[in-house]
């Protein structure tokens, strides 16, 4: 059996597959201040209406405009994996497969909905783009994909990872972004933040509220607002990737997947991967869907579904979904990409209906894992991507234990070549378990999410 599997460029899938079409029960619509759901001209100052139009389909499957496709071919289709080196230390009789989407410009799956939201931005008319970016993964693909199509970018970066990841700063510049810490002194919520908490390492919900007010307070008009995972459109882009697994896995001669495994931070590439998969599961499929969090900031292990805002300053509409509060600043964990309070409303909805087993791992087991992976597979991934890992580390230590040969794929989201030193810690013994306890979890809820109505599927 061969190592990777490819597909030609003519094999690239031509459609993205919406899971709202297929999800049992009601789609909860995003809820305005006043609790009534909003309409999609309500999101017209923040997005162009060509995405809002994708956010609120119920189409199944979406056309992949060939102008999007072009940008994609540059990396894409990605190969498709089979771990033989991991499968043979952990002496499993699973076979492991990975989908890697480190293999694009920017290193990780971003660039799939990054190209294709500038390419949407673009045909609206729309000049310049503002977002935030916590590992710096983000904010470098769509620095990568504004410089494809001539648009302008600035990338608020959660203070922590900034200090952390100095050389994704350079990256985004190197593409022609603009990085600037968040909370930043460049807005009136980042000034605000930083007059009550001057040493706050930021959090993902506050560097958000920074990119909208900075795209809505541009009076031309020519600015938008770009976010890197948890809405519905974001979820489509990515079903790229287990799209072309499944083509991939039938080409190896895999007829039957039974576990399917990614992290998720915000959902996104654990959509990409799993929502294709999802849809056979509706169908009868017997398959095991795992959603891998961190421990240190669980949102679907350890909170109900709740209608919450997905920023700090409640500038986005509630979206129902697993929260922690918008609030909720985590600690400072390396795996900056899983540091959200909340999870993607798709994903949310599909644990609700029963698809999805989510676990949460702690960072030490994320770490183990990825070594042990650099050490066979040889590629260093990100510590995003340990989570993933961790996961299928652990199901087929299962399935040696029941002795069974089960199939499992989880996707490699990124490389972790600019993440070195949260290795270096590891290796040196320096970093700590860091896990919420579930009085912590109830405080945090409390303070952000009193009186929100509960989403009902
Ligand atoms: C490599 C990598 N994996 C995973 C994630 C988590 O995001 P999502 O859950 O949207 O895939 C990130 C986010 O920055 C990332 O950079």
């Amino acid at each position: 059996m061969q190592n990777k599997i490819l597909l030609s460029e003519d094999e690239i899938p031509r459609q993205w597959y919406n899971l709202a079409a297929d999800l049992p029960g009601t789609i909860n619509p995003p809820l305005g201040q006043d609790g009534n759901p909003i309409s999609p001209d309500m999101l017209a100052a923040v997005f162009p209406m060509n995405l809002i139009e994708q956010e609120v389909s119920q189409d199944r499957w979406i056309d992949i405009p060939e102008g999007v496709l072009d940008l994609l071919y540059r990396w894409r289709p990605s190969p498709l994996h089979r771990a033989f080196a991991l499968e043979k230390a952990l002496d499993t009789p699973a076979k492991i497969f990975y989908k890697n989407e480190s293999v694009s410009p920017a290193g990780s799956h971003k660039p799939n909905t990054a190209v294709a939201q500038a390419w949407y931005n673009k045909e609206f008319g729309i000049k310049r783009l503002t977002t935030e970016t916590g590992a710096g993964q983000w904010g470098s693909a769509l620095s990568y994909s504004c410089a494809l199509l001539g648009l302008e970018c600035k990338v608020f970066m959660v203070r922590v990872s900034f200090d952390q990841k100095p050389f994704r700063k350079v990256l985004m510049q190197t593409w022609g972004g603009q990085c600037v810490p968040s909370p930043s002194m460049d807005t009136r919520v980042g000034r605000e933040i930083l007059e009550q908490m001057p040493d706050t390492p930021g959090s993902l919900g506050i560097a958000i509220s920074e990119a909208i007010e900075a795209a809505v307070g541009d009076e031309t008009g020519e600015t938008r607002y770009s976010l890197g995972s948890v809405l519905n459109h974001v979820m489509l882009h990515q079903t790229i990737i287990g799209l072309e697994a499944k083509k991939q896995l039938k080409k190896a001669g895999i007829d039957k997947v039974d576990t399917v495994i990614g992290c998720a931070g915000g959902g996104s590439n654990f959509a990409g991967l799993a929502f294709p998969f999802t849809y056979d599961k509706i169908n009868g499929a017997d398959i095991e869907i795992i959603p891998v969090e961190p421990a240190s900031c669980p949102t679907l292990t350890a909170t109900p579904f709740s209608y919450d805002h997905g920023d700090v300053a409640k500038m986005t509409p509630m979206l129902p979904m697993h929260s922690l509060g918008h609030k909720f600043i985590p600690a400072p964990i390396h795996a900056g990409g899983l540091r959200y309070h909340g999870m993607a409303p798709l994903v949310s909805h599909a644990v609700e209906a029963g698809l999805m087993t989510p676990i949460a791992v702690k960072q030490l087991e994320c770490y183990e894992a990825g070594l042990l992976f650099a050490r066979t597979e040889g590629l260093l991934v990100a510590p995003e991507t340990c989570h993933a890992v961790a996961g299928a580390v652990r199901s087929a230590n299962q399935a040696k234990e029941e002795g069974k040969e089960k199939t499992i794929i989880f996707n490699l989201s990124g490389h972790g070549l600019m993440d070195l030193n949260g290795y270096e810690k590891f290796m040196a013994g320096e970093l700590q378990n860091i896990a919420l306890s579930a009085q912590d979890v109830e405080e945090s809820r409390k303070i952000s999410l009193e009186g929100h109505p509960t989403p009902k599927i």
